[in-house]
């Protein structure tokens, strides 16, 4: 593909105040990029030596392709660098986490000390459920200040969490709590979403049988004047699972290479893959970029409007902004509900001054209109952030001046779950060029190359990679190591993201889309085999295949090409059922937007779908080489 942005016309750039360049911490970016290169072990171990450790590594790095080891044999806890350090020294009543619930009154603040207690209390509990240093817990619950505390908890005393995203269906909720083999899970009665509570109890229910690791749910009851029943020894209530415990929970000494936590994310084929992150290095790596990629300051309120569900919410939620001691705001809300006012009087009522958050949300605001972020005052705002899929220059535009009124500079951040970290962007103080996510933050060695591992000429598409380990990349998949080696063995010698990407003339790298089956909708990635699968598991059907489609909105929409068993007709009473059944196993994230009626669907000789040729015709677009096809 050609770049026409590089092709004649001058690329545009935006060049932000010359405040923003980031010199109270580090340098600016060429001062920090060239730090990192000249020395990089000593450019990691000057980050890590700002947080506290038991006792200190020998070792900065150890790099055995494909195994990386960081800071090898230091010992720490990630918790105590998030809550102990900020209460021993002088943020003992800093205000840690704001949590905004839907409803006007509805507001829970907690210092550091207060979160210190709760977080310590419930590490107790889950102790005196048996639970130790290794086990599995699977956390499935709404955005509250539990979700907060659940996790911090469990990595307090070292048990592995699996957090999972609380729009999940019951089966991909059950594939999660099996893969990682989760002994309790932590969930609530209801979330609230839209002014409604939505149940969830029903969903774990289904979801832990057949799941034979588990011993008991512990339930966060909301509804405290007719609380849904309890009904087994299995299940627990939140707050008496942490009654009659010592507020006292010191930190479990960990190994810098323990695991930290999983975090499942959808794969191109069949089961989602459980990302391994470990303690020292992954704390590392969000300390360093949450405090130099935003440039939290010691007064701000920062909101990322992240689920902690996902890996930006575990990243840049919980542990990153903990972990520098900052003052997280956190909200169960609907971008447009009551109104498309809502995020714009959050900002102004809370003095948000930088606001991380994803292009689809973006997207939607602007198709709602200037006047809705207008009648508030967002003069609070500094710093503003993108992350999830590519952020389109209109919707760049858009961010830039309407809400950051030209004077916020933008950070589009390109990372993923497997990376732990910010890894490409524009860093604060540089010029900001719209469509462009920017360069490899200092510490990252990105590069744009062809199938062999060659750098690609500016302007020419080719496959995004990382050419060096960093201290937060996932260290395996839980239970499926050759799937990880797969990811440093197919380009050789660089780890393989799965984008497609273009690099500028001056070194600025477009993220253009996947590379592979990965469908990102609304910025969530949904695996064309789990929808598939999801699909097949219905009476009515033979095949599935399922394709992304370009959308002006949520950046893609799943269209799904469906083969009908013998004895069921098409019509649209099965396709709405098809639709809702996709629903309820996976989850509304996951829903085709379109079905359509196939008598049969391209094959490879070998049996293959080939997913490419559906495309091309939906998009009516040539479908290439197709001499492979069986008749
Ligand atoms: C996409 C989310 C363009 C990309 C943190 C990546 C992006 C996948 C950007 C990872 C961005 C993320 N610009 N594309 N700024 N950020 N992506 O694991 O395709 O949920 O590989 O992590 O999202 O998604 P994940």
């Amino acid at each position: 593909m050609d770049m026409s942005a590089d092709s004649g016309q001058q690329p545009k750039y935006y060049t932000p105040d010359p405040s923003y360049r980031v010199h109270s911490w580090m340098g600016d970016y060429s001062w920090t990029y060239n730090e990192f290169v000249k020395d990089p072990d000593k450019f990691w171990d000057h980050i890590a030596q700002k947080l506290h450790w038991f006792s200190p590594y020998d070792k900065v790095s150890e790099w055995n392709y494909p195994y990386a080891k960081w800071f090898v044999n230091g010992k720490t806890n990630i918790t105590y660098n998030c809550l102990d350090r900020h209460v021993l020294g002088d943020r003992r009543n800093k205000v840690a986490l704001i949590w905004k619930g839907e409803y006007p009154e509805e507001e829970r603040v907690f210092t550091y000390r207060q979160l210190y207690r709760e977080v310590q209390r419930f590490a107790n509990g889950l102790k005196k459920l048996g639970v130790v240093k290794g086990d599995r817990v699977c956390i499935y619950m709404p955005v509250i200040p539990e979700q907060v505390i659940a996790m911090l908890a469990c990595t307090r005393i070292g048990a592995i969490h699996s957090v999972v995203f609380g729009g999940y269906g019951a089966a991909a909720l059950n594939q999660r709590i099996v893969g990682a083999g989760a002994k309790i899970v932590i969930t609530a009665d209801m979330a609230i979403r839209r002014g409604k509570a939505i149940p969830l109890k029903h969903i774990i229910e289904e979801a832990v049988i057949n799941a034979p690791t588990v011993e008991k749910i512990i339930i966060l009851r909301r509804e405290q004047r007719t609380p849904v029943e309890l009904h087994s020894e299995m299940e627990i209530d939140f707050y008496e699972a942490m009654a009659d415990v010592s507020s006292d929970c010191p930190a479990e000494v960990m190994d810098a290479e323990d695991p930290l936590f999983i975090l499942y994310t959808s794969g191109t084929t069949g089961a989602p893959k459980g990302i391994v992150h470990t303690c020292g290095g992954y704390m590392v790596g969000v300390y360093y970029t949450t405090k130099y990629i935003f440039d939290i300051k010691e007064h701000d309120v920062y909101w990322c409007t992240a689920d902690p569900g996902w890996i930006t919410g575990h990243s840049y939620v919980v542990y990153g902004p903990l972990s520098v001691g900052a003052t997280v705001l956190i909200a169960e809300n609907t971008p447009d509900y009551p109104d498309p006012g809502t995020w714009w009087k959050i900002v102004e009522e809370y003095g948000v001054n930088i606001l991380y958050t994803a292009p689809t949300a973006i997207r939607m605001f602007m198709k709602l209109g200037e006047e809705w972020p207008n009648k508030y005052n967002l003069s609070s705002l500094r710093v503003l952030g993108s992350v999830g899929e590519p952020l389109n220059p209109e919707a760049f535009e858009w961010f830039y001046h309407v809400i950051g009124k030209d004077k916020c500079p933008i950070v589009d951040t390109w990372w993923q779950t497997e990376t732990g970290m910010h890894m490409v962007t524009t860093v604060l103080g540089e010029p900001m060029r719209p469509g462009f996510v920017g360069k490899s933050v200092p510490g990252i060695v990105a590069d744009v190359v062809d199938k062999d591992g060659n750098s690609v000429e500016p302007g020419k598409s080719g496959f995004l990679v990382i050419k060096k380990p960093w201290p937060s990349m996932m260290r395996t998949i839980w239970n499926n190591d050759e799937r990880y080696r797969k990811y440093w063995e197919t380009i050789p010698g660089c780890y393989q993201v799965g984008d497609l990407a273009i690099r500028g003339e001056d070194g600025y790298i477009m993220v253009i889309g996947r590379s592979d089956d990965l469908i990102i909708v609304s910025g969530h990635n949904i695996g064309t085999a789990e929808v598939e699968s999801a699909l097949v598991s219905h009476k009515a059907v033979a095949e599935a295949a399922v394709i992304g489609k370009p959308d002006p909105l949520k950046g893609n929409t799943i269209k799904a090409f469906v083969t009908l068993r013998v004895g069921h007709t098409p019509s649209e009473k099965l396709k709405n059922e098809l639709i809702y059944h996709v629903r309820i196993t996976l989850g509304p994230i996951a829903m085709p937007s379109e079905i359509e009626f196939v008598d049969s669907l391209p094959k490879t000789r070998s049996g293959k779908i080939v997913r490419r040729v559906l495309k091309a015709k939906e998009m009516g677009m040539d479908p290439g080489d197709i001499s492979t096809l069986d008749e």
